[in-house]
């Protein structure tokens, strides 16, 4: 979308979170990392269209802890826009690479991050029935494994 604006947010006080809730259905797990994070809101037209969370693993590697379009915006590229930038924005801080995890369940999600550039580097099983008391429920599949996934950068 050409009219797409993402800016930092600088105060956590406009947390978007009906959005980030959409990525991750545990406001008590955003809680843990959110704070401690930097928030990147998109914009089309001055409304909320979508958001990305990045957080600082180590000294050189950043996660993609988040990541959200609102639902009337799906699916017209916003999300790839984020991902990209969400590169970008790892690259300019110097890290040396990016990692993002997702649900076994998550197939849209995995298409997303792997077109981006992500490749698969590990699962971590039983994260979502270990940390997570809702079972969930994807694309008629449980989600069980924590797939990894990252670019070096
Ligand atoms: N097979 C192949 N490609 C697929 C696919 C599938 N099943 N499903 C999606 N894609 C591709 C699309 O074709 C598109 O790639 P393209 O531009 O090269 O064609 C890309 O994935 C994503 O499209 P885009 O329109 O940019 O995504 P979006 O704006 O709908 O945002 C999410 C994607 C995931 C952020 C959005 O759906 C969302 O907010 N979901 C709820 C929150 C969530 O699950 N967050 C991620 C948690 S891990």
């Amino acid at each position: 979308m050409n009219n797409l604006t993402i800016q930092k947010l600088k105060d956590k006080k406009e947390i978007p979170w009906s959005l980030l809730l959409l990525a991750d259905p545990s406001k008590k797990i955003i809680e843990k990392y959110i704070y401690d994070s930097d928030t990147y809101v998109s914009y089309v037209n001055n409304e909320v269209v979508g958001v990305y969370v990045l957080i600082n693993l180590s000294s050189d590697t950043v996660e993609l802890k988040n990541i959200a379009v609102d639902g009337q915006y799906q699916g017209k590229g916003i999300g790839k826009q984020l991902v990209l930038d969400a590169i970008n924005k790892a690259k300019s801080k110097g890290a040396k690479r990016i990692e993002v995890g997702t649900g076994n369940s998550s197939l849209s999600q995995l298409a997303l991050y792997q077109k981006c550039g992500f490749r698969i580097i590990g699962v971590e099983k039983n994260f979502f029935t270990k940390y997570y008391k809702e079972e969930i429920i994807e694309n008629g599949i449980k989600c069980i494994d924590m797939i990894r996934l990252a670019i070096e950068l």
